[in-house]
């Protein structure tokens, strides 16, 4: 059993000497030291020797293995040391190639445009309010002017929840909230940028979209305020040449009420295709509150007047921008949409 120890221990550390890999190691270490290696195997031949001999054989064993580990420890330093070298030496790394950007996020064009309409408006000193985008039947319509057989409720069909709740068609609602919050306390001058929902679709129009809404109630407010208001906005929106002009129209929370225009800001006013040869292009909905709606939400129109206007976020984005389907803004295809980084 000596003899065949020692025969062992001679043939691993010759064959150790001739190892050239670090995976060729870790074979040699399970073949020999492994628990059906050949070390092993000698040991459980032990049972058949004399309890005299078997203390010796078994310290003998344990000296063999602690050398052959220590020997396989000490190649595997260097078979790694050399494999790295060789690594390092034939390995190239191009360090001239561009590196990997993170892709960073930005804003969607949509709140970009509104952002900035909130700016503007902030800076003429307006708050800016917030209403339920599930809205009831009447401040959606009967607070605005409109009772319950109203034809102009027509123009304006939504998506209903009950008899009573509705997916509100405009923010003109927040107008009565705020008059309602305010008690009969002027002065009043606010925007309410939100979202608001019809059934339509269309190149123009989308069951979903935003709106921003404007309401100025004080003493002695005219239509002159209306128009100054609305130039400012214009001029500051789509830059310092634009014109604007109104129009006689129709909302049934108005009166008078007008539709206001900006010159086309594709040609300047020339006549083109977008503005359909006319110079003109039309940007939002406006007019002097009407009696009936100041009475409603508690103040006298005999003491004080308003004006209000409400206009589309996107239609607003679309001219700025120049786009010319409203529904590129809601298809979130990323060549759109990054566009406007
Ligand atoms: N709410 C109207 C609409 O969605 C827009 C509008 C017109 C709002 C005139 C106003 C206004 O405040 O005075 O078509």
């Amino acid at each position: 059993m000596k003899e065949k120890l020692q025969e062992l221990k001679e043939q691993v550390l010759e064959e150790l000497a001739t190892i050239q890999t670090v995976s060729a190691l870790k074979d040699t270490k399970v073949k020999y030291l492994g628990k059906k290696g050949s070390l092993t195997e000698i040991m459980r031949g032990m049972g058949k020797l004399s309890p005299e001999e078997r203390p010796i054989i078994g310290q003998m064993v344990n000296e063999i293995r602690a050398q052959l580990e220590a020997t396989i420890d000490e190649r595997s330093k260097e078979l790694e040391k050399a494999e790295l070298i060789a690594k390092l030496a034939n390995e190239k790394v191009d360090i001239t190639l561009p590196g990997r950007k993170p892709q960073e996020g930005h804003l969607h064009p949509v709140t970009l445009t509104l952002r900035e309409m909130k700016k503007i408006f902030m800076r003429m000193g307006f708050d800016v309010m917030e209403g339920p985008e599930i809205e009831n039947d009447y401040f959606n319509f009967e607070a605005l002017n409109l009772p319950k057989d109203h034809p102009a409720r027509d123009m304006q069909d939504t998506f209903y929840i009950t008899e009573e709740f509705l997916l509100r068609t405009q923010t003109s609602p927040v107008q009565a909230r705020t008059m309602q919050a305010n008690e009969g306390n002027a002065p009043i001058r606010m925007i309410c940028p939100g979202t608001v929902y019809r059934n339509d679709y269309d190149a123009t129009h989308s069951p979903m979209f935003h709106q921003v809404e404007g309401l100025v109630i004080d003493k002695n407010i005219s239509l002159a305020d209306l128009k100054g208001t609305l130039e400012v906005f214009c001029k500051e929106m789509f830059g310092n040449n634009v014109k604007i002009r109104l129009r006689p129209s129709f909302f049934p929370f108005t009166e008078p009420s007008a539709e206001v225009d900006i010159s086309c800001v594709m040609c300047g006013g020339k006549g083109c295709r977008v503005c359909k040869n006319s110079g003109w292009l039309e940007i939002l909905g406006s007019g002097m509150v009407h009696p009936n709606v100041l009475r409603m939400s508690g103040f006298d129109p005999q003491e004080v007047s308003g004006f209000a206007f409400g206009m589309g976020v996107e239609r607003i984005a679309m001219l700025k921008y120049g786009i010319d389907d409203l529904r590129l803004f809601f298809e979130n295809d990323l060549r759109f949409i990054r566009q406007f980084k």
